[in-house]
């Protein structure tokens, strides 16, 4: 049985170019995605976020289905190109008008807009300007930031600046896996990670200005440990390994992007999908393998519940800040069956799992106020294209068509009883 304080936020989550599609309408500009996954060999299968799960014309749908699960917040990202699509202030209305229409919809079924300014789709004008390389990427997002939040005052309260730097960072400047496809040298490696902090701090400070009661967060990432044992110091060798990188170590850190901040965070966004054991081993902190044949998601990621239970924990530990969970959810080799519904135990299996991990981390302490499902709908996975498919509710992509899997009907029972049915 899992426990939820009063309270607790229940959502779910999407990101514009991965849903969105209509990317050559309502004047929108052209991002780095457009430009990554058109070039021959960048995404699997061909795929594009070209017509994606088609929302530009369906949102309504998607408001839709939200209410169908009794969601009281959904996080969803605004297409920087579509406000800005140049990526300097000569500002698109249509793209306002878009939001607009969503977030006015939102608020009308008593669902709260949780807003991120950017899920990865630079404004190509941008990159071709050197993109995060240049510090002005850094002021054009603060400019962004500051007049969508202008706009959208006192119908959008909670902000997430980016979503994970780490991979945007690291996938699209230093492995060139995900757009722009660049593979930097450290100096410059660095120069972007300056820059992506400065661009949350500049814009944190613009969406307060623009209003003083706005909840401004970051949706971090990073590889989340977990103590092999009970033992004290197997704790403390996933605390350190969370939050430090030994020699030998290659990894996404909390602490990278999170570490100085505090002031600038109202409060943590986490994304949780999978962790690794940690012990305490004669040099210090090491991995403990994954036996064989151990649970894995179709993108062959480790089952992990462990790593929603001590995730929140260290990092409450470190920063004292109040937590959401961002994102947390797998992909699953869904397809619509013979009687014509999309049937998904194993999600509702990990649902199960992680949800009560989470219990047991926010009755260890954490203060994890709200959990947001990844994703609603099935959606373009970056560079896996649409093989991997992530939501609570199936895409027919050819036709558009919506259908809540099992595990949506699973997750409304969930939320109606505050967790307990979990
Ligand atoms: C996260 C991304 C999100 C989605 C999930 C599966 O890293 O933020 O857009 O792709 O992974």
């Amino acid at each position: 049985m899992a426990q939820f304080p009063k309270g607790f936020l229940w959502g779910a989550a999407s990101a514009s170019y991965q849903i969105e599609g209509g990317v050559k309408e309502g004047g929108r500009g052209e991002s780095v995605w457009d430009v990554f996954s058109h070039t021959p060999g960048k995404v699997r299968y061909g795929d594009s976020g070209d017509l994606a799960a088609d929302s530009y014309h369906r949102w309504r749908e998607d408001v839709q289905l939200l209410k169908d699960m009794g969601l009281g917040a959904y996080r969803f990202s605004m297409a920087w190109p579509r406000i800005a699509p140049n990526g300097d202030t000569n500002w698109n209305q249509n793209g306002f008008d878009y939001y607009d229409g969503i977030v006015d919809a939102l608020l009308e079924a008593g669902i709260e807009p949780w807003v991120t300014l950017y899920h990865w789709d630079l404004p190509q004008a941008l990159q071709n300007r050197g993109g995060w390389q240049n510090e002005e990427t850094a002021h054009a997002f603060a400019a962004y930031a500051g007049r969508v939040g202008e706009h959208f005052k006192g119908r959008v309260r909670h902000w997430l600046t980016i979503n994970e730097p780490q991979c945007f960072i690291g996938m699209g400047y230093g492995t060139g896996e995900h757009a722009p496809g660049l593979t930097l040298p450290g100096e410059v490696y660095d120069q972007c990670w300056r820059n992506a902090r400065l661009a949350h701090v500049l814009a944190s400070d613009a969406l307060h200005s623009a209003d003083g009661s706005n909840q401004v967060g970051l949706a971090s990432t990073g590889d989340i440990w977990y103590p092999a044992s009970d033992r004290e110091e197997d704790v403390e060798a996933a605390r350190q390994l969370t939050f430090a990188r030994p020699e030998g170590v290659d990894s996404f850190l909390f602490g990278m992007i999170l570490d100085g901040m505090a002031d600038k965070l109202d409060f943590i966004g986490m994304n949780v999908y999978h962790g690794r054991a940690a012990r305490m081993g004669g040099n210090g902190p090491e991995a403990v393998d994954f036996p064989a044949g151990y649970p894995r998601t179709a993108m062959d990621w480790p089952v992990t519940p462990q790593a929603m239970e001590w995730g929140p924990r260290f990092v409450h530990e470190r920063y004292g800040l109040p937590i959401y969970i961002t994102e947390n959810g797998l992909s699953c080799r869904d397809w619509a069956a013979l009687d014509g519904k999309v049937h998904d135990p194993n999600r509702i299996d990990f649902l199960t799992r992680y949800l009560r991990a989470l219990s047991a981390g926010i009755a260890a302490g954490a203060d994890v106020r709200g959990y947001f499902h990844w994703a609603l709908t099935d959606n373009f996975e970056w560079a896996e294209g649409y093989g991997q498919r992530f939501g609570l509710v199936y895409v027919d992509y050819p036709t558009g068509e919506r259908i809540p899997k099992d595990s949506a009907a699973w997750y409304r029972e969930a939320v109606k009883s505050s967790g307990a049915a979990v």
